[in-house]
């Protein structure tokens, strides 16, 4: 069974003691890739997973900047975000979006956000959208800056209903779904992943965070994408090799994952 886990946080501080074994327990448990999300602790340092990709012939990389690191922005950010969208096995811009949970001004997310939707668009790369408390102003913007170009739009964790995924799904973007759809209460996201087109289907862990049942509240890993993925079969009437194998090839399409990497973990990648 081929599964992929196109959302993980693998530089944060709660893998610092078995960082390696957790990658190799998602190597093991059949994860073909990993991507791993480039914003860390915020600007200046915006390269750390790109130093695991570099690690990691499975481990992909994104860059970008957080909304809620939008105050650490300075004169020399965007120039170091092109210089790490020229990488190789920089496959997307993310986590970008706005998050009006934590009180970062919007008057400095929003610019933020649209730049670095300027910027995707400028190296052709997909965006991954964090959003937060914000739905109105997130779809606003993507409506206003992408949806005239036919690069991919990720909507990360996705934790709407039906009634928002129709809505996100006619503007052409994708839904990546996390472990809040396993949680007893999360009906609606269970909804929502069930009225989304398979090809506009990613999953993803989000890991540290947001374990999946049956690992709810303790730390996430890549390997618990596992547990997405039987839930989202049930959900859908299919088996959870049709739905792995089907979101693996959505994320080959969506990141431009040419040449799967080598599955002994020691190919190179072109
Ligand atoms: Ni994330």
């Amino acid at each position: 069974m081929e599964v992929v886990d196109s959302h993980c946080h693998l530089d944060d501080a709660q893998f610092n003691e078995d960082r390696a074994t957790v990658i190799e327990r998602a190597r093991k448990a059949g994860l073909k890739y990993l991507l791993a999300i480039g914003t860390g602790e915020g600007p200046p340092v915006l390269d750390v997973a790109v130093k695991l990709a570099e690690e990691y012939p499975f481990v992909y990389a994104t860059a970008g900047v957080h909304p809620n690191d939008a105050p650490k922005v300075d004169d020399h950010t965007i120039e170091d975000l092109g210089r790490l969208l020229r990488h190789p096995k920089v496959k997307a811009m993310g986590e970008i979006g706005l998050d009006y949970h934590w009180g970062v001004p919007r008057d400095v997310q929003i610019p933020l956000f649209e730049r670095q939707l300027q910027l995707a668009k400028q190296f052709a790369k997909p965006v991954i959208i964090h959003t937060r408390d914000a739905w109105e102003d997130t779809l606003a913007v993507l409506r206003s800056q992408w949806t005239d170009t036919d690069i991919p739009c990720v909507l990360h964790c996705f934790t709407g209903d039906a009634d928002l995924a129709r809505e996100c799904l006619d503007l052409g973007f994708y839904l990546a779904f996390g472990g809040v759809a396993t949680y007893p209460k999360a009906a609606e996201v269970r909804e929502a992943a069930r009225i989304t087109p398979i090809e506009r289907l990613l999953l993803e862990t989000d890991c540290p965070y947001l374990a999946p049942a049956p690992h709810r509240g303790k730390r996430n890993e890549p390997a618990f994408v596992l547990n997405t993925a039987q839930t989202l079969a049930e959900v859908r009437g299919v088996t959870v090799e049709h739905l792995a194998g089907q979101t693996t090839k959505n994320f080959e399409r969506v990141f431009a994952i040419e040449g799967a990497a080598d599955p002994s973990g020691s190919g190179s990648y072109t």
